[in-house]
Parts: C-alpha cells; structure tokens; sequence
C-alpha cells in the first residue's frame, strides 16, 4: 500500500461497531472504494493491492449485512457486482424522453428558425427570436443512447435508458459503474429531485481496443462504437459493463423540483458544477448563420473527435422561450437534429484483398476506386468475411455502395446490380494464407478462416513471439511484448529459435540497451532451454491448443519425440495415429484439425527442427498429487458401465494419469469390461493384458465423486 488512505491498523469487530459508528464507516468506505474505483478503472493508476481493495469490499459487506437499513444508495455493492435477478425492470419516464425532429438540407435549418420567430407574437419576445440573432445553443449530437439518471436529495437513485420515451429499463447498477456517473452530485446547489438526461457512448479508441480484445478472443465484434456502448449497458452483470470504456455526456434533463437555470447554456454550467461532462464543444450561437458555420465546423472536425457523431443539435437557449414553444407530436419545438448526410456513396471495386490479422484471421478488404465518403477519401472497405462476400454477391469489377457507417471502418452495403458488367468477377476465397501461403482453414459452424502459418507467417510471427516468450510458455524475464517487437522489427528474432541464438554484444550495442541487460536476458534465455513438454506445446501458438490443452496432450504422448512422430503421422493421414489423439478426452475433431494443420506445413516442422537443436524439451512428469496406481498406464474401456458413462470414466482415469486408448494393443495395460464387452475382451486375453470388471475399476479410481485411492506412485 504506497501512499494510501490506509485504514486504521486495528479494526474494530463489525459486531462491535455501534449504529452511528457503522453509519460512518460505511459513509467512509464508500468514498474510500469509489476512489480506489476512480484510480483503477479511469486513471489506471492503482495504490492498493487487489487483496487489500477485496478486504476493503469485504468489509463493507460485512457491516452492510449487520445494518441493512444503513445500506447507502452509492454503496459500493451497489457499484459493482450487484446483478438485477433477470432481465431489468421497467421504468416508467415521470416526463417522457423525446425524441428530436431531424433536417438534413440548410434549408430545413433555416425553416426552423423561422418557425420559432413565427411563434411568437409580442413585440419583445420577436426580438429575442429573430432569425439573425437569436440565442442557440449548438451541441454535437452523440451517436450513443439516451438514459435518464434520477437523483434523490443529490443522491443516484435511478438510471434508466431512453427505451420508447414513455417506459425504459432500469440500468442503475451498470450506470453506476461509469465514473463519469457522479454517485452524488458535487457542491449543494442542486434541486432536491432532478433528472438528468444524457448520452452514453463509447469513444472510437475504446471500442477499437474492445474489439481487438474480443478478436483475440474469438468472439463476436460489435460493428460499431453505438452497439458497442448499448451492448455493454444491458450486461446482466454490472462487472461486465465496469469493464467497458463507457462514457457519459450530460445535456438534457426531466423532472425536477425547482427551477435551476434561466438558459440551457446555465443549465450545462450547473451540471459541471454538479460532477458532470458536458460536451466541451457546445457552444452558444447567436442567429441561423451562426448555427450553420457550427455545423459546418464540427463535420470538418468529426473525423478527428474521439466519439461518433452523426450531427448538430440546436436548442433555443432560453428556457422560458422553450416552455412555450413546448412540443409537437413526440418533439420539442425548440430544437432540431441538423443531421450530417447519410454517408454512403457508390464507386469501383476494382479487386478483393485478404488482409491476415495478428491472430491469423483473414480478412476480405475491397480495393475501391477511391472516392470521398464523408470528406473522407476511401480506397479500401472491409468485406467482414467469406459469407457476406457470398451473400451481397459481390464480384469484381461491380459497382458498390460504400458506407462510413458512425464514422467506422467503410463498409461495402450492397451492389448496384444494373451496373454489373459482363465480365464481372466472382471471387473464390482463398484457401492459402496470402502472406506466407500456408493452409488457410475455416473450422465447422466458423466464419472466419484462419491461416494455419503460425510462427512462420510474418502476419502473425510478432504476435506468437510475443506469446513463446510469455509467461505461460518459455516465461523468458525481460523479453516483453516491446522488445519483441522491437526485435522482430529490426530482423533479429524472425523466428522462435533465432531466440536462443542472439548475440548479447549485438544486443548492448542497442539504443536503450547496454551491457547489462543484453547480459540478463541472455541469461534469462539460457535458463530457459531446458523446458516441460506441456509449456513447449503451449508455445508453439498452434490455434485452440493453448495451456490446458498442452497438458492433455503431454500427458498422452509423454515425451516431446513421441509426440511430434504421432502428430506427423496424423498429419500425413494415417488413420490411427488420427485416432489415438482424438481418443484424447478434451481434444475433439476442430482441435485436431488445428495440430494436424500445423504438422502440415513443412515451415512450422523446419521450425521444430531448429528448436530443437537449441533447447531440450523434458518429459511430462505426472504431478505428485495425481499419482495414483493408474498414472502412466494405458487403459481401455469396453462395454457398458454402470456406475458412470464412457466419457466420465474417460475424464477420470485421464485425471488420474492414464491413457485411454480405444484398441486393445500389446502396449495396453488394462482393459476395464463393462457389460457385453465384445472382441476387445477376446484381445485383451489373447495378448494376456490385465482385465479388469467394472468393481475393481471403481477401486482403483476411487468412486466418482470420492478422491481417488493414493497408494502406490507410478513405477512403485
Ligand atoms: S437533446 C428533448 N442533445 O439524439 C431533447 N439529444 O435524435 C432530447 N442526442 O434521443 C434530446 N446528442 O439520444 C439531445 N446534445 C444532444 C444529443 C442528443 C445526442 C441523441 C439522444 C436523442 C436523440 C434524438
């Protein structure tokens, strides 16, 4: 704990605590947590340790549970963690959310300012209206959703979103994640009862990061920073959505029990003064023209703010003119949506590229004639995978409809079919990786299709680097993502093995560098070439195979020879070598269709062959705590089990060390009979191999649920 608020050393019993004393622990540990909340999630600047946060949670729970009518409104298991049971209850908008009336030409703009002057009537009031210089506030117009944040007597007490204006949902514990959601308002001038309307929205560098994080992790990827932010705000849990980058702009509100503000602009200072963001680029604009050149200004600038945008929104400043210009059907009659154009725009596509991600996901990219989408120039759109391509039927040399969909990646919409040329192209999706020509599969029930290159295709080599070296696999101190990369770059490390081959004097040399550390690293390298099979195979970066996997797989083959034999004959399709490592509990055909992908490629084995030289690759050592008369021995099942299923008993001798392989062989050292066990039986006596009923099974695996039998170690 450096630099801390630390609490006092010796805590007092929450048993001992008296009411107000609890009351006042609970007031500090609130403030206490959001801080810590505030340091680690917007300032990424932890001080305290996980463990110490966790009994500073801990705490307040505690007490919380001993007084639950002490529990405050901005307690911290209020924050985070506290799941609504199913779904969100509704919420009914005391004064229904509108929506805004939208224009798109100048002339609509113009239309609305004239509707406003001709509202009124009274001498005075025309010449606060007139078109020329009326009081407008001008605001970018978010592309995020709408909620509603109740506060009670400064306190949040409700968060709901926009839903059809009237009934929305309420989202308080994943609104009370956001830290640019105040728990109380700052300073004291706030009515008792007030609601505050706003947008919440994701930034483009969040929603950037976001999906490359759902990327590597194979999941699906939002299409936009929009569905990014409404995803993550109807999370059934809070912690999901603590963990999104979700922001907040306030520039609206509802009900309210007294009046705060003469202007909408006084209204935008209080809720700063209150804890708010408010949109830094609002500004007050006198007259039409003023408003216009707004608009023009804030469509040069939206490429470069770091949130979407999709236009302007003008308000008449003064709140007194609003209330009685009031409403029309579903809109308010003092503002309007000056909307940018639909960015959409037809041109070329003159070829299809397949771009390779870090992860080796490939990726179809049109080629356009370049073309202005947005004051944008375009050249390239992303096709998102091998289906769309297929199901918008696009072909080269078609005309395409190009979209800057909320200021994203371009997308191609549609073809224009009656400009399809005769000679247009279909296109027929490699199945070679176009950076280093390796198998590019597309696993069942996938879209995408996955360069099998690994360590070998240069699309992907920084990125497995960085993953040999990583602390699953080699755990090489000192060879951190930066270096790796900066290596790679500079040719040192092409591959995994060169590694073990760099030269320390060339290393101090480098900027940055020295003698000392090239000299550790070395070290830390040389440490490292003896190494378990398991963590040599999580290393390799083969896709699915990770560590878990490793595990099971050295387990099985035991020895790093053993196994690459197995894997290459597989590979070269014989069936029983196929057959063995599907027999594997936990490796099924998409997994080994990515180890027999590898061993195919002659690049991934000249990579092996090249490693080896350098390192030694120990045998798998059945841990200690599974030993168990099992460990090491070859079972296999035949018939039917009555006190578990095949799979079960699989999973459990495998737990317990053993191999379970499918055909009775001389290697075999039990075969476990269940009922009507057929020719495996006759084998088994044949060759004189150890049968086994299903009873004796039991004992030496321990009945399923119980711990298993521990006497006798492997080889006793
Ligand atoms: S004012 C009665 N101001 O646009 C006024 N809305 O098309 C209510 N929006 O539902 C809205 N930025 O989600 C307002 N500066 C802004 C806005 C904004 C984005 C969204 C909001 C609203 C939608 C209406």
């Amino acid at each position: 704990m450096k630099g801390a608020a630390k609490r006092a050393p010796a805590e007092r019993p929450p048993e001992a605590l008296a009411r107000e004393e609890a009351a006042a622990e609970l007031a500090s540990l609130a403030a206490e947590i959001a801080r810590h909340d505030r340091l680690y999630y917007t300032e990424a600047a932890p001080e305290i340790s996980d463990a110490d946060y966790d009994a500073l949670r801990r705490r307040n729970e505690v007490i919380e549970r001993r007084f639950p009518d002490l529990v405050r409104p901005d307690s911290p298991s209020r924050r985070v963690g506290a799941a609504p049971a199913a779904g969100f209850a509704k919420v009914t908008h005391v004064r229904p959310m509108l929506s805004l009336e939208n224009a798109f030409a100048q002339e609509e703009v113009r239309d609305f300012f004239r509707g406003v002057r001709n509202f009124f009537r009274r001498s005075e009031d025309l010449a606060r209206v007139a078109e020329e210089r009326i009081a407008i506030m001008a605001e970018p117009k978010i592309d995020g959703l709408s909620i509603g944040l109740l506060y009670r007597h400064g306190r949040l007490a409700l968060g709901a979103t926009r839903g059809d204006g009237v009934v929305g949902e309420d989202v308080s514990a994943n609104l009370r994640t956001l830290q640019s959601i105040p728990a109380r308002l700052h300073g004291e001038d706030w009515p008792a009862l007030i609601e505050i309307r706003g947008e919440v929205y994701m930034e483009k560098s969040g929603f950037a990061a976001l999906n490359a994080e759902r990327e590597a992790a194979g999941e699906a990827l939002f299409a936009n920073p929009r569905n990014a932010a409404a995803g993550s705000l109807r999370q059934l849990d809070p912690q999901v959505t603590a963990r999104r980058p979700l922001k907040f702009f306030a520039y609206a509100w509802g009900e309210t029990s007294v009046e705060f503000a003469r202007t909408h602009e006084e209204a935008l200072a209080r809720f700063l003064d209150w804890g708010f963001a408010v949109n830094p680029r609002s500004r007050l604009c006198r007259g039409v023209e003023e408003a216009l050149a707004f608009y023009h200004e804030i469509a040069a600038e939206r490429a470069f703010l770091p949130y979407d945008i999709d236009g302007v929104v003008y308000k008449v400043n003064a709140l007194d003119l609003q209330a009685r210009l009031g409403m029309v059907s579903r809109a308010p009659r003092w503002a309007l949506a000056h909307k940018f154009p639909a960015e959409q725009a037809a041109t070329l596509l003159r070829d299809i590229a397949i771009q390779v991600g870090r992860q080796g996901s490939l990726t179809p990219v049109a080629i356009l004639e370049p073309l202005i989408v947005g004051g944008v120039v375009v050249s390239r759109a992303t096709l998102h995978n091998e289906d769309e391509i297929l199901r918008k039927d696009v072909r080269i040399g078609d005309t395409v409809v190009v979209q800057r969909a909320g200021d994203v990646i371009p997308q191609i919409v549609a073809v224009v079919p009656e400009r399809r040329p005769k000679d247009a192209k279909p296109f027929r999706f490699p199945d070679r990786c176009p950076v280093c020509g390796s198998l590019a599969v597309r696993e069942e029930g996938a879209v995408v299709r996955r360069c099998t290159g690994g360590l070998f295709c240069p699309a992907q080599a920084a990125e497995r680097l960085r993953h040999f070296a990583s602390r699953d696999s080699f755990d090489i101190e000192g060879l951190g993502e930066k270096r790796i990369i900066e290596l790679w770059q500079d040719k040192l490390i092409k591959s995994p093995d060169k590694i073990f081959r760099l030269d320390p004097a060339r290393l101090a040399v480098r900027e940055g560098w020295g003698e000392l550390s090239a000299k550790n690293l070395k070290a830390a390298i040389d440490e490292r070439r003896r190494i378990p099979l398991d963590r040599f195979i999580n290393a390799l970066g083969i896709p699915q195979i990770g560590q878990a996997t490793a595990k099971l797989l050295a387990r099985r083959y035991r020895s790093y020879a053993l196994w690459r034999r197995e894997m290459e004959m597989a590979a070269a399709g014989e069936a029983e070598a196929r057959a063995r490592l599907l027999d594997i509990h936990g490796i099924g055909e998409d997994m080994a269709a990515d180890l027999v992908g590898f061993f195919a490629e002659p690049h991934n084995r000249a990579i092996l062959d090249d490693l080896e030289t350098e390192l030694q690759v120990l045998d798998y050592e059945a841990p200690a705590e599974t030993a168990s008369p099992l460990a090491g021995k070859t079972i296999v099942f035949t018939g039917a089990l009555s006190a578990m299923s095949r799979s079960e008993a699989k999973a459990r001798a495998e737990a317990l060390g053993a191999n379970v392989a499918s055909s009775v062989s001389g290697k075999t050292d039990y075969v476990v009979l269940g009922a009507d066990p057929g020719s495996k039986a006759a084998k088994a006596a044949e060759l004189g191999v150890e049968t086994l009923d299903e009873e004796a099974w039991l004992a030496l695996a321990g009945e399923p649920g119980k711990a298993p039998p521990s006497a006798g170690r492997r080889g006793a």
